[in-house]
């Protein structure tokens, strides 16, 4: 039998692309939000005049965290430290990759400790750790697409940790330049959907080209010609800022455009409502740091 004359099977009614999409096994730090406020203005996002709701915000991540237990995704937690609010955006402590972790070196004061907290806590894990020495908030910034690494620029992480970043890993690390202030951190603007894609394959990315400079744009044309555009409209409340295990997407779930674009390429969407922690600028990936050993 050839592969053409293949009888409707499980996968008949999909799409050629979902047939393609396979989870894969993760592991992910978190950080409860037991302090989380906003007492401070680092992003156009927080209103420190407004008051925010601690309970709500920890029945959010909940919510998060047993999403994804549900999908078999590992998760690991770091004890909050009472005085560091922004704590439980844990995508900030560093970027993990082979078993190493660099460091991150806060750009604003008021983070600033939470550097520290992080790097203790993956030498008592157990990885190699590379103390920064230039400003960089982690896997906020960094984004592992296939071999490389996409780092983003402009607000945030100084370029000069990007050759920092290349030293430790050796991998190629492409800079992107992000230019609207509401998208600050490469990841509220893009989102890698392959965490493993096949060898020689070009990881399945998304997002929204308005937050690039225009020469960045160009390199992600270049590079990634089957992207996908998300709207601004969706970009806005976070939905780029996601956690894929190559088939199921957790998103926020007032992407419902970027939902649909997930489900046609083959994806499942899986919502969650984060609002509490939107206050602080952060969304699903921001609270979700990936480990690699
Ligand atoms: N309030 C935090 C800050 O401005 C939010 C961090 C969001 N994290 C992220 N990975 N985008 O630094």
């Amino acid at each position: 039998m050839t592969l053409t004359d293949a009888t409707p099977g499980r996968d008949a009614a999909a799409t050629p692309d979902s047939a393609a999409r396979r989870a894969t096994s993760r592991t992910v730090l978190m950080c409860r939000p037991d302090h989380f406020t906003v007492s401070y203005r680092i992003n156009p996002w927080m209103h420190p005049q407004e008051p925010t709701d601690t309970g709500r915000a920890v029945r959010q991540w909940e919510s998060l965290y047993e999403t994804y237990l549900a999908l078999g995704i590992a998760v690991e937690v770091i004890d909050p430290v009472e005085s560091l609010p922004d704590m439980v955006y844990a995508a900030n402590g560093g970027f993990v990759l082979d078993g190493v972790a660099y460091g991150a070196l806060f750009a604003h004061e008021e983070r600033a400790a939470e550097g520290p907290a992080y790097m203790r806590w993956f030498e008592q894990a157990g990885y190699t750790v590379h103390q920064p020495h230039h400003v960089n908030e982690g896997e906020g910034d960094f984004l592992l697409a296939g071999q490389s690494i996409l780092a983003g620029y402009g607000f945030r992480s100084d370029r000069a940790s990007h050759r920092e970043l290349a030293d430790i890993f050796g991998r190629e690390v492409v800079g992107l330049e992000l230019v609207d202030p509401r998208f600050y951190h490469l990841d509220t603007a893009l989102a890698v959907l392959d965490p493993e894609p096949a060898e020689g394959a070009v990881p399945t990315i998304a997002y929204l080209p308005a937050a690039f400079s225009e020469q960045s744009r160009l390199e992600l044309e270049r590079r990634y010609p089957d992207a996908i555009r998300v709207a601004e409209s969706d970009a806005v409340v976070l939905g780029l800022n996601c956690f894929s295990d190559g088939a199921s997407v957790v998103i926020a779930e007032r992407a419902r455009g970027f939902a649909r674009q997930l489900t046609e390429r083959g994806y499942t969407p899986v919502g969650v409502e984060l609002d509490e922690l939107l206050r602080g600028g952060g969304g699903v990936k921001c609270c979700t740091l990936e480990l690699r050993r």
